[in-house]
């Protein structure tokens, strides 16, 4: 028993690991494709701070419109770039060679992020960027050490800084010093993260409410056929249902003879 318990529990490590190359907690979410409304929310923050970068390239434009219920003519205006038309894939106009240059590394593809990786995943992602000034861009990531992305959101999420376990000297994490060992203080003795005060458009639960609906966008590209397959699910069980009675109706008819 105890010998299962720590296969499956160096199991989940390992893929946690492998999912993020760090150990920092992931917080949980319930992608929910049934609303519309989020996933609507989520093309549209998508399209504003994300789409400059990250294509959608297995993702047509009038799949995400017919799917999430957008008019094909508000589609295209909203959204679909000028030089590109509703079918198409969407792509960005960055080209990656430039983008590998400017950021260290290309920005990639989106379309299967939420799947490669996880919702929790991108969800904590998105919310534990914090400022790091040995960094080029001037943030690091909890869950992405080193990223090479810039916190796009931060003026809607404000700036967070890393609070060091204990008494703090400054208010600069990297400079702190565990007291019992006279060592720097390690990466996970920083973990918990706050706002700075007046850096941020929104308060924390507006920023968990786009980030998740942003989240639900991304997990929803990444299994389109899932949002269908739901409604066809419900087609096929009121078939069945239908399908019951006649055929309930059928067997009585047969059977009135017989008996
Ligand atoms: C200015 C360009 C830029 C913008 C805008 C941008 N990103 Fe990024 N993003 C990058 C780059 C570059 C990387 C690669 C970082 C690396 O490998 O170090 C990246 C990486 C990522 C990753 C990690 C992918 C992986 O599995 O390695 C995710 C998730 C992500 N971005 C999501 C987003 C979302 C969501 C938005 C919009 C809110 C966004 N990005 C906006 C440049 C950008």
């Amino acid at each position: 028993m105890k010998l299962t318990l720590g296969l499956v529990l160096a199991f989940v490590s390992s893929v946690s690991f492998a999912a993020g190359g760090s150990t920092y907690p992931l917080e949980q979410i319930e992608p929910d494709y049934s609303d519309k409304e989020s996933l609507q929310r989520g093309l549209a923050t998508y399209s504003h701070y994300c789409m400059g970068c990250h294509s959608l390239g297995y993702q047509r434009y009038e799949r995400t419109a017919t799917d999430l219920g957008i008019d094909p003519e508000i589609m295209v205006q909203a959204i679909v770039p000028s030089n590109k038309k509703i079918g198409d894939l969407g792509g960005i106009a960055m080209p990656p060679r430039a983008a590998a240059e400017w950021f260290g590394a290309p920005p990639p593809d989106l379309t299967l992020v939420a799947r490669k990786r996880s919702p929790e995943w991108v969800y904590t992602y998105m919310k534990t960027f914090y400022v790091d000034p040995t960094r080029p861009l001037g943030v690091n990531n909890k869950v992405f050490p080193k990223v090479g992305m810039p916190h796009v959101l931060e003026p809607l999420q404000g700036l967070q800084r890393a609070v060091c376990a204990g008494s703090m000297v400054g208010d600069d994490p990297i400079a702190q010093v565990d007291s019992d060992s006279g060592q720097p203080m390690t990466e996970s003795q920083c973990d918990s993260l706050e706002v700075i005060e007046g850096t941020a458009q929104l308060s924390a639960a507006e920023y968990d409410r786009l980030i998740y609906d942003l989240v639900n966008f991304l997990e929803y590209v990444g299994e389109p056929t899932k949002a269908r397959a739901h409604n066809i699910g419900i087609y096929v069980l009121l078939f069945l249902m239908l399908y019951f009675v006649f055929a309930y109706l059928l067997k009585r008819e047969y059977w009135k003879d017989v008996q």
